[in-house]
């Protein structure tokens, strides 16, 4: 982070005295620092503290002459590698998401083009207030990059996410900013180069004793193309595959699963992730309490097998809360009343976008090399030709390339 010149935007919280010590890490990293205090920022920390430690003007006032002649606020935004704004109150994310420009923070952020990296620090209550959520997200879908909250124990008493994250924690989001804007360019045709993708594929085998399972016919032939065709794309792959007797995909990471429950913590563990899809054909239930030796035949004639209910994966994934992708995307195998029905499974779990497939026994969806599906987003409903599985895969790597070079935002795919 040598040279690199930081806009530190202070605002009114009981966390700002963390900044004071961020400053500090800042520039022994070898940054320089510069400073915009708000009003009520500076009910918190006294200005001359900022200066002596930033050992420069600190920037207050919109109309002050005194700072607007030593720089005028256009150019204090744009004279800045990264600003960080820690920390972040609710009330200027607010200002920041509606565009407003009524003090010289707000003003400074809006008339910027360097990218900015903001640490909320706010009561619990107000982090998970819905207009809250809104606004940040709203500002991570403009590119907006956030550090934190953590959670913890509040000045006001409370408990829960609004923490302001740590120093040295902003400090490694800083940090890690810059490696990756110092990363050299992504080849061309390579449009998910720098995002991670979490893929699934194949059946699931639930053991009903050591020597014998439930399965169903899932070959892993689509799951497989499609993580090939997102690392055709640029992505860095995880693929977690169930048990199938085709080769892996070039430029994947192969976790091989038996069971669900074993196939929701290689998910898990493969975390964080920007994309997830979820293609594979995880066993709704399992063997309740299953043996561990081989079942006999006997006098009493067949076991009766109880079935217990197992984790839904794409679910699990599309709640995850801060760790949920940006982007998830279930298959839907349905025998009848297709779109119907993925469209109802797409809001029952919570993906962003769902490909529907008919896997009536005359399709040959299941292990066959072709499939027929629909793509089902927030926007509507897109048929897709009668294509091989590869095809299939490479128009959905496409669209997904298309939602993350293409600036569309999330909520309009959620
Ligand atoms: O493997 P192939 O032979 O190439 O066949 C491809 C395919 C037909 C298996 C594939 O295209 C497909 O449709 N996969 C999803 C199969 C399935 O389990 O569908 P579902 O409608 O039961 O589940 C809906 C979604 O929830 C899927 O994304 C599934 O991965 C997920 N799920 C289901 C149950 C569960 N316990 N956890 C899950 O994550």
């Amino acid at each position: 982070m040598a040279g690199k010149r930081i806009l530190l935007v202070i605002a009114g919280g009981i966390a700002a005295y963390k900044s004071l010590e961020l400053i500090r890490r800042l520039k022994e990293r070898g940054a320089s620092v510069r400073a915009v205090l708000t009003k009520a920022g500076a009910e918190f920390v006294t200005p001359l503290s900022v200066q002596a430690l930033t050992e420069d003007t600190v920037y207050r006032d919109l109309w002050s002459l005194t700072d607007e002649s030593e720089m005028g606020h256009i150019q204090l935004s744009r004279d800045a590698d990264l600003l960080v704004v820690a920390p972040a109150t609710a009330d200027l994310l607010a200002r920041m998401a509606a565009g407003m420009a009524d003090d010289l923070a707000a003003t400074v952020l809006l008339a910027t083009d360097k990218p900015v990296l903001v640490a909320p620090a706010m009561n619990v209550r107000m982090w998970e207030h819905p207009a809250t959520r809104a606004n940040m997200a709203l500002l991570e879908s403009r590119g907006v990059l956030r550090v934190g909250p953590n959670d913890g124990a509040m000045a006001c008493g409370e408990y829960g996410a609004g923490r302001m994250a740590e120093p040295m924690e902003i400090l490694e989001a800083v940090a890690a900013f810059f490696a990756r804007a110092n990363a050299p360019e992504p080849p061309a045709g390579r449009p998910l180069a720098g995002r991670r993708a979490l893929v699934t594929s194949g059946p699931t085998h639930e053991p009903i004793d050591p020597v014998r399972y439930i399965a169903n016919r899932s070959s892993g032939k689509q799951g497989h193309a499609i993580a090939a065709a997102l690392a055709e794309l640029g992505a860095e792959v995880t693929l977690v595959t169930g048990p199938v007797r085709i080769p892996d995909p070039p430029g994947c990471s192969v976790r091989a699963v038996e069971t669900a429950r074993e196939m929701l913590a290689a998910c898990e563990a493969a975390l964080p992730a920007d994309i997830a899809v979820c293609a594979a054909a995880v066993a709704d239930w399992r063997v309740a309490g299953s043996s561990d030796r081989k079942l006999k035949k006997g006098a009493a004639g067949p076991p009766a097998l109880t079935l217990t209910e197992n984790p839904d994966i794409l679910a699990t994934l599309s709640r995850a809360g801060e760790r949920r992708p940006a982007l998830v995307v279930g298959f839907a195998a349905e025998t009848g009343d297709v779109v119907e029905y993925a469209t109802a499974k797409r809001a029952r779990k919570g993906c962003d976008w769902i490909v529907a497939n008919d896997v009536s026994p005359g399709t040959g969806t299941f292990g066959g090399d072709e499939n027929t599906v629909h793509l089902i987003t927030a926007d509507g409903v897109e048929p897709w030709p009668r294509l091989g599985k590869d095809a299939v895969a490479a128009r959905l790597a496409g669209a997904i390339a298309a939602r993350f070079t293409g600036n569309i935002p999330a909520e309009e795919t959620a």
